[in-house]
């Protein structure tokens, strides 16, 4: 099968690039426009492979989508790319529109057009908003997203539904919990305290750190979305998860120790507006009709994952170096958002 892999350049995208170069005979056309988030030195080594090949392009471009389906006869589509970061929507929604909903639509059309077999749509549990103590989503719980990225993503999440509602255009849809694992941008929680952790830095947590989320190894997101591209039933959803709640205190802590530095580093700062308070999944849909089960525990998968970080140092200090800087004061720095002075509407 050859399969159009949008947004492949990024975390979860490159990691399902490598999953597949590895588990299947499938080709691969990575299309990314290489935003902040992207990153070719995800992707090393791939392109030594000759059913791998990278087209820099914005989904929102129907040229350039026309000429990736002709030219490489796409016959599925997995459909990673957007802006993917809360507290940057929170700080400007737009493009989360732009890109998250039109971006999606378009690409909708264009690969209806060109007669696409399956799509999948990586969508996110953050489109059920937020849980209170008790209870699980499941797929048929109400959408309620309550950031502009998750707005965004239930958008867009919608808009395949209603093709294939309107047009039978045959969308698969996955709704996972957080994940976590090797190239994600050091912007999210684990890889943002890891780097801050080894350079003996301020270790920032939102509110009163309670807010519990439901963790899993990028590694097993991308088997997941294996089993549905192949598997699933087109017009489904499919949540995904871990069983792996934690508040987010208890997991800085658990890296800190790990990593045998000071609880001192740990900062509570500002909360993140509208911030939700828990997710957790309820992933029984996708283990009894696709038989699908993680591989690794949270213990392992957070090993493995400090290890990569550990060795790969020169990868974080990069990005670290660049444009995030002036992200990170924004952000974290005196008088910013999440800093001591922070905004706390
Ligand atoms: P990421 O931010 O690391 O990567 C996003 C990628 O999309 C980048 O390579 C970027 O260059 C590309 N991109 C952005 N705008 C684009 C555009 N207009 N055209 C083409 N490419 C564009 O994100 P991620 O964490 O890897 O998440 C991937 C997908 O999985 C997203 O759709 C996200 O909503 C979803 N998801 C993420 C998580 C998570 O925990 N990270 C959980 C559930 C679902
Ligand atoms: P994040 O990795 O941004 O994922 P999401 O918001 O999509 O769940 O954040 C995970 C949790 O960690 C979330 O509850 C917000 C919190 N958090 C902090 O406490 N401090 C931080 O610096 C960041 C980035 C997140």
């Amino acid at each position: 099968m050859t399969l159009l892999v949008t947004g492949g350049a990024g975390f979860i995208g490159s990691n399902f690039v490598r999953y597949l170069l590895e588990t299947s005979e499938d080709r691969i056309v990575n299309l990314d426009l290489l935003t902040y988030a992207g990153n070719l030195a995800n992707l090393t080594g791939c392109d030594q492979d000759p059913r791998y090949r990278f087209v820099r392009g914005d989904i929102r471009d129907r040229e350039t989508l026309r000429r990736a389906f002709a030219e490489h006869e796409i016959e599925a589509v997995v459909h990673f790319a957007a802006e993917s970061h809360v507290d940057r929507s929170v700080e400007g929604p737009e493009v989360f529109v732009t890109t998250n909903v039109l971006g999606t639509e378009i690409l909708l059309e264009e690969a209806r057009a060109a007669g696409v077999e399956r799509f999948l749509m990586v969508s996110t549990d953050e489109v059920y908003g937020s849980l209170g103590d008790e209870g699980l989503f499941t797929e048929s719980s109400p959408l309620a997203p309550n950031s502009p990225y998750a707005a965004s993503k239930a958008s867009a999440d919608l808009l395949c539904r209603a093709f294939y509602k309107t047009y039978g255009f045959p969308v698969l849809i996955t709704r996972c919990s957080n994940n976590y694992g090797a190239y994600q941008f050091p912007e999210k929680l684990i890889p943002l305290m890891i780097a801050n952790a080894l350079e003996d830095k301020p270790l920032p947590v939102y509110g009163d750190g309670r807010n519990v989320r439901d963790w899993l190894y990028v590694r097993d997101h991308c088997s997941a979305l294996d089993a549905v591209l192949r598997r699933g039933r087109p017009g489904e959803v499919y949540n995904i998860g871990g069983c792996n709640e934690m508040a987010n205190l208890e997991l800085v802590r658990l890296l800190v120790d790990h990593l045998g530095k000071s609880r001192d580093l740990i900062t509570f700062v500002s909360d993140r507006p509208g911030h939700d308070r828990r997710y957790a999944i309820d992933a029984t849909k996708i283990m009894s009709e696709l038989d699908w089960a993680p591989s690794v525990t949270f213990e392992q998968g957070l090993g493995a994952t400090v290890d990569w970080y550990l060795q790969h140092r020169s990868w974080w200090e990069e990005i670290r170096s660049g444009e995030y800087t002036a992200y990170y004061e924004q952000m974290y720095g005196q008088g910013g958002r999440h800093g001591k002075d922070g905004v706390n509407p």
